[in-house]
């Protein structure tokens, strides 16, 4: 496949038809021989047969029907979280400058049209952190989801990677440089949590109310400060004012 504006925005770039996993790889490549791979490492993929996804789930599309992308980040200045949040925000800048109104479902889903077109992982690994972004191109026979195909955008899988990964390298420099601050507004502007009537299920509880902020941490701000979420999955339940 010709990358070649993926290759202008990444360290190094690797292609495969299939793979498992992309975060897996590139995990596995840093542990064993860390010096060949430098910081915004990408490695890229049509098909992932064991791909991971949130809270221990699948990412496994069938071959050609989405964009399955790791990079690698050296020496993070801020928590490891913020890296996966930029990603996803790059996806959505992306979209945006494609004509199409995505949000972000805390804490790093893209959505198009309240459906997922994309969702996001990200793995510490001693001074580095591997952040994964997975696209739908194509339908895929999951529920509430929707892809590239279906939004009328072009599936080029260059053109669509090349995008993100510029996006992410200059929202990180405004990260690294300028911190939490740098971002936040963004990230609030993104969400298409926020206002809305959320159930969130953490580890041990399940707690619904209104997403009122997301605060200085990426965390989510129920009932102007009742509960704050630092880790969980949300179903959005209702806008305010609607019944
Ligand atoms: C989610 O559950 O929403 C996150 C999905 C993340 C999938 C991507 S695809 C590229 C990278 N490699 C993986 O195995 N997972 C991530």
């Amino acid at each position: 496949m010709d990358l070649k504006f993926s290759t202008a925005h990444s360290s190094k770039l690797v292609y495969f038809e299939q793979i498992g996993s992309t975060n897996h790889y590139l995990m596995e490549k840093i542990s064993q021989n860390p010096a060949d791979w430098p910081d915004m490492s990408v490695v890229c993929a049509s098909e992932q047969t064991n791909g991971s996804g949130r809270h221990s789930r699948v990412w496994s599309p069938p071959s050609g029907a989405s964009l399955s992308c790791s990079l690698l980040v050296r020496n993070p200045k801020g928590a490891a979280h913020w890296y996966g949040i930029l990603l996803a925000m790059a996806a959505v800048i992306s979209l945006r400058s494609q004509g199409v109104e995505a949000g972000l479902k805390w804490p790093n889903d893209v959505l198009v049209e309240g459906k997922k077109l994309a969702g996001v992982l990200g793995q510490a690994s001693s001074d580095s952190l591997v952040v994964g972004i997975g696209i739908n191109l194509q339908p895929i026979q999951i529920d509430n989801s929707v892809s590239l195909a279906e939004i009328g955008l072009t599936q080029d899988f260059d053109f669509q990677l090349s995008n993100i990964l510029g996006e992410f390298s200059s929202l990180r420099r405004d990260f690294d440089l300028g911190g939490v601050a740098a971002v936040l507004e963004r990230l609030r502007e993104f969400s298409h949590t926020l206002g809305l009537e959320v159930r969130v299920t953490t580890d041990d509880r399940v707690i619904e109310g209104l997403a009122t902020d997301i605060d200085n941490q990426g965390r989510l701000v129920i009932n102007g400060g009742e509960e704050i979420i630092s880790a969980g999955d949300i179903l959005h339940l209702r806008r305010l004012g609607e019944v």
